[in-house]
């Protein structure tokens, strides 16, 4: 969860990195392709990135790739791109070279860009780009999930469990687990007490009847399957590990235990990798059908659903690819897009209002007065403004965080929501261009980068308040 917008933490263990495997495939004619992968940690091989613009024929590629085994360099990476056709109707691509070597002044990387000058219309040398820190891989999601004001359990004076002690215990128990949790694991299962089991039963019997009437199709189809598939009933609180096994096996995204607070820029960085920070407590027994952070009611009534749909999880990495070393201004424009879509949003079915977005799947008032036609709803006569979904309106779009929203965005479709994303993404001025491999777990980037050091998660979240 995003700093800004619901106070809730997270944690992390220290670097761990994976092998990656070698990938397969070329093509000179997609909108882009790998051909291989380096078999090293994203940063730890010394490699130089170069571009090279071909003539549109056969056999061109080939041509140029035998120089760098001519001269024995170890090529990591190739990405294809096609460019617009130029001035004669030629049409060119570029190509993106990443090859093992410390020095491009070494005489194996002169001699060969002197080789490559008659073959190609254009071969440059990308020098590295210093960019704010950014995983590169799923593992180095360890390192923003330690990253966190407080162990998780520290509650504010007006929390309903403040004074219960016995609640806060439970909370610091729940928090450890989320904190010793290491990405390559799976998820530890919690035991769930009789209490909390029944606060959970009475939040689903007040959702229930609502989630029908006003929750949009995709939803209920993957709510359906998930109760049959992961364990979801009134007398079960699923698994975030059992969750995860479903949705790898149709959206390839993941659930990650969380203790609490994390900034926007990490969060969202989460969501590149199709991982969504959750937590695993749920709200004091008090007050059942009220709490003022996240909890596993939101998170597994509210967001697990959704990210089972493709449209959606496609969306919600959209958000998190664009984040990736993105400046605090762009990371609070796409914070603002995700509160706007991802927990708040509306789509059209039917001629109808339906909710896509977990902080209304996941409040039966707010579900009833964004939704429902007839008034009162939700308990007040009062009725929302409703915008058309447009990423670049609601990336400057305020909001309470505290009561219902007063403006919701409105979408064609699952699949409107996201191409307006995605065109909204490609537009904003970005440090490189980012893509997440799947097979790896891995983020590639179209030109070198030298990571700068992870600022402090205070230091961070302390700017946030500044700009919120
Ligand atoms: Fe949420």
């Amino acid at each position: 969860m995003l700093s800004n917008i619901a106070r809730r933490a997270l944690k992390i263990r220290g670097p761990v990195f994976l092998p990656q495997v070698a990938r397969a495939f070329s093509s000179t004619h997609g909108a882009s392709s790998f051909i291989s992968a380096t078999n090293k940690t994203p940063d730890a091989t010394p490699k130089i990135s170069c571009v090279l613009e071909l003539k549109d024929r056969p056999g061109a590629l080939h041509d140029v790739l035998k120089y760098f085994w001519k001269y024995d360099l170890n090529i990591t990476r190739i990405e294809s791109r096609p460019k617009t056709l130029n001035a004669l109707g030629e049409a060119r691509f570029d190509f993106f070279v990443d090859f093992e070597a410390n020095d491009k002044n070494a005489p194996s990387v002169q001699s060969l860009f002197a080789s490559l000058e008659s073959m190609t219309t254009k071969a440059l040398i990308l020098d590295e780009k210093d960019v704010m820190w950014f995983p590169r891989h799923l593992s180095e999601l360890d390192l923003i999930a330690n990253r966190t004001l407080d162990a998780g359990a520290d509650l504010e004076s007006d929390h309903p469990g403040f004074n219960d002690e016995v609640y806060r215990a439970r909370r610091g128990e729940l928090a450890t687990v989320a904190q010793e949790y290491q990405w390559n694991e799976p998820i530890p299962y919690i035991d769930y007490t009789e209490k909390e089991i029944e606060t959970w039963a009475i939040v689903w019997d007040r959702m229930e009847g609502l989630l029908d009437k006003h929750a949009c199709s995709e939803y209920k189809k993957s709510f359906a399957s998930m109760k049959e598939h992961c364990g979801y009933s009134r007398e079960n609180i699923p698994q975030a590990q059992d969750i995860t096994d479903y949705l790898q096996g149709r959206t390839g995204f993941r659930m990650r235990p969380v203790a609490g607070l994390l900034s926007s820029r990490d969060f969202l960085n989460g969501l590149a990798f199709r991982t969504f920070f959750s937590t695993q407590y749920i709200r004091h027994d008090s007050m059942p059908l009220y709490t003022p952070e996240p909890d596993i009611c939101h998170e597994l009534l509210g967001h697990a659903p959704m990210f089972a749909d493709q449209d959606f999880a496609d969306f919600s990495q959209e958000i998190g690819l664009a984040s990736l070393g993105a400046s605090d201004e762009d990371v609070q424009k796409l914070a603002w897009c995700y509160w706007h879509s991802v927990e708040f949003g509306l789509c059209k079915e039917g001629g109808e209002h339906k909710a896509y977005g977990a902080g209304l799947l996941s409040s039966y008032g707010e579900l009833e007065y964004a939704c429902a036609d007839y008034r009162p709803a939700g308990g007040t006569d009062d009725r929302p403004e409703i915008k058309p979904w447009d990423p670049a309106v609601a990336s400057v779009q305020e909001f309470p965080i505290t009561t219902y929203q007063p403006v919701y965005f409105l979408a064609e479709s699952l699949n409107d929501a996201k191409t307006k994303m995605r065109d909204f993404c490609e537009n904003l001025k970005k440090p490189f261009l980012s893509r997440h491999n799947p097979n790896t777990n891995e983020i590639w980037v179209d030109r070198p980068v030298k990571r700068k050091n992870h600022p402090s998660a205070a230091a961070e979240l302390e700017e946030e308040e500044k700009t919120a």
